[in-house]
């Protein structure tokens, strides 16, 4: 059993480690002939090129990866993207037709709410592509085509490394949406996939600083709650970050957009709360660093423990940081597939030093096939 863990404790953290790989391996394949490919049988340029609006369906750690699609493709391929949570979706009157693209978002494949999803989705005509790490599952069976994430079985019941695969995958659908509807010249998609092929390699730095992340973790194992602060695409790794300390730790954990700070949780912060903030690159948008740089001050003032999670060397945090997390560079909308891994390994050293077995959390399964 420990062989098969490949010297970890729990899958999780073997899964945690193999996140470089998963990536890569979900690119493999993807570009081609200078163009971005999806699932070459089932949906053609001819298709992707009558898509008006996008819609992406998906539950849990899925419906995160969902919300961070959005950023891109409508970065991308300026088409309207919506993104619900699968159970909500199918019982709302959504509104699609046969230029609507829905992606169904699914490690397992059989999850019964995004299941469904997809059956009304096609009721309505729509088009559906599923996003699925397990090969033959009934969400891309019941799909017109599936692009698989090649992450390897999740053991783990809380998703990691299916995680940063899906965010992978969706920005294939974003690039491939953006290459047939001619919104990115073809030198910009080989680029942008370029980038992201070197994405991997920046995954493995960042877990080269786990230890860090384990030490800062040790030190708030049993505090009560923890808040997570993001804007941008640092909103939807925020929600994560919470949703892993929720689902391993059974601590209180809520993400928040930044900007609503002043809108309530702000109302929440006291003396000795830790809050994590997830910092914008200082090379990205300005306003998006300096708003953040802000609410790090707002807080910290109001007596709160900030773990900001920054790009190297970005010195303007450090007088607000109580704890700095580091990241490498990355262009904005790729920054969570590098964001995101902290927050993991410090829910998984949070559980453990609770004594909780990650990779079997309470009350929970890794495929919830019953609504
Ligand atoms: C369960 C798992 C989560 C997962 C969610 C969606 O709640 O514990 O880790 O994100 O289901 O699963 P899916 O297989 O559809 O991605």
């Amino acid at each position: 059993a420990a062989a098969e863990k490949g010297g970890h404790d729990y899958f999780m953290l073997k899964e945690i480690q193999e996140q470089p790989q998963g990536v890569a391996d979900t690119l493999i394949g993807h570009f081609a002939h200078g163009k971005i490919v999806l699932d070459e049988q089932r949906l053609h340029d001819q298709e992707l090129r009558e898509v008006d609006k996008v819609f992406v369906v998906a539950c849990g750690s899925s419906y995160h990866a969902g919300l961070l699609a959005k950023y891109a493709i409508e970065h991308w391929t300026r088409l309207p993207v919506e993104v619900e949570l699968a159970s909500e979706f199918r019982y709302r009157d959504p509104v699609l037709d046969r230029s609507t693209l829905v992606v169904a978002i699914s490690q397992s494949g059989e999850t019964a709410d995004t299941l469904e999803a997809v059956r009304h989705a096609k009721e309505q005509k729509a088009r559906v592509l599923a996003i699925c790490n397990t090969n033959g599952a009934q969400i891309p069976r019941e799909s017109d085509a599936v692009l698989y994430t090649r992450t390897g079985p999740e053991i783990g019941v809380a998703s990691t490394k299916a995680f940063l695969a899906q965010i992978t995958a969706n920005f294939l659908v974003g690039l491939a949406l953006a290459q047939a509807r001619g919104t990115k010249y073809p030198d910009e998609v080989a680029r942008e996939f370029a980038e992201l092929e070197s994405m991997p390699k920046r995954v493995a730095q960042v877990l080269e600083s786990a230890d860090r992340v384990r030490e800062i973790a040790r030190q708030f194992a049993h505090v009560p709650t923890v808040l997570f602060l993001g804007r941008h695409v640092g909103y939807p790794v925020a929600l994560e970050g919470a949703l892993k300390l929720k689902e391993l730790a059974y601590m209180h954990a809520e993400g928040f957009a930044a900007g609503e700070l002043k809108h309530g949780p702000i109302a929440l912060i006291e003396d000795g709360l830790p809050v994590f903030v997830v910092m914008p690159s200082p090379k990205g948008r300005a306003v998006l660093h300096s708003k953040l740089l802000s609410n790090i001050r707002e807080i910290q003032a109001r007596g709160a423990r900030t773990i900001v999670i920054a790009e190297e060397g970005d010195d303007t945090v450090r007088p607000f940081a109580d704890h700095l997390i580091e990241i490498p560079s990355a262009p904005t909308l790729y920054q969570p597939l590098l964001s995101t891994v902290p927050l993991q390994i410090f829910a998984a050293e949070v559980a453990q030093a609770r004594g909780y077995d990650v990779d079997k959390p309470r009350n929970l399964a890794k495929s919830v096939t019953v609504e």
